[in-house]
């Protein structure tokens, strides 16, 4: 088989999930797999992986030389069907670090960097191989997987977010104040939207789903009818 032949076989079995925080993107997309029988992809863990291993060399997330400390680490994702996704830095397993408040202060400084950006995406393009790919992030559809077979783009109001994270918080048994979290959630959104390398949007020929009125099932039987339409008749 030629490399572009090889290459159309693989990214044809895609299913690339993007949008900001708080869309209910991450728990969307793991159930997604494990209904359609598919690998689970979650790409925001490889860059949280890449800030810890930046914050445990003591280094401002935001200087260039960043992108070298991220060259010398480990970073392995472990992408099985459908459950969470495992990540290891030089061996360790970070699963639960990586989601520390520390690291997603620091998290879009460190994805703003192109040459970072550049290795994790070379890193998730290696995952994709026979198997239908359930991948999430923000530039999915437009930069790591362009030829995708079904993009997806779930978005959210603000506040809408803002709301589901404030209670996952005190779920968990986390402080929270409200205006904080929206506060936070506006923080990220600019920066993952205005910064220059693979800015946060929607791919031209994504199918947008508004998620703020929807419960986690029903974005989810949206989502698997989409992939039984789409590419369903060719796995
Ligand atoms: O999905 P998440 O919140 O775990 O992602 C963490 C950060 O990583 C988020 O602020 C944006 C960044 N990210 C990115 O720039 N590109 C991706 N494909 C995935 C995440």
């Amino acid at each position: 088989m030629s490399t572009d032949a090889c290459e159309r076989t693989v990214t044809h079995l895609v299913v690339a999930i993007d949008g900001p925080a708080g869309t209910g993107k991450s728990s969307v997309a793991r159930l997604l797999a494990d209904r359609v029988n598919a690998q689970y992809l979650d790409t925001g863990a490889m860059y949280r992986a890449a800030t810890l291993a930046v914050l445990r060399a003591d280094m401002d997330p935001g200087e260039a030389g960043v992108a070298d400390i991220v060259a010398s680490a480990d970073i392995r994702l472990i992408a099985d069907d459908g459950g969470d996704n495992v990540v290891t830095l030089n061996g360790d397993d970070v699963s639960q670090e990586i989601r520390a408040d520390e690291v997603t202060g620091a998290v879009s400084a460190v994805s703003a960097n192109a040459a970072v950006r550049a290795q994790l995406v070379e890193m998730q393009r290696n995952h994709a191989n026979e198997a239908l790919l359930v991948v999430e992030g923000r530039d999915i559809g437009t930069v790591v997987f362009p030829n995708a077979a079904l993009k997806i783009y779930l978005t959210a109001t603000p506040e809408a977010r803002a709301e589901r994270r404030h209670r996952q918080n005190i779920a968990a048994g986390r402080e929270s104040i409200l205006d904080e979290v929206l506060d936070s959630v506006n923080r990220r959104d600019h920066l993952d939207s205005t910064r220059a390398a693979s800015p946060l949007r929607a791919a031209d020929d994504a199918v947008r789903v508004d998620t703020s009125d929807m419960t986690l099932d029903q974005v989810l039987d949206r989502l698997a009818e989409l992939v039984e339409t789409r590419i369903g008749g060719q796995r």
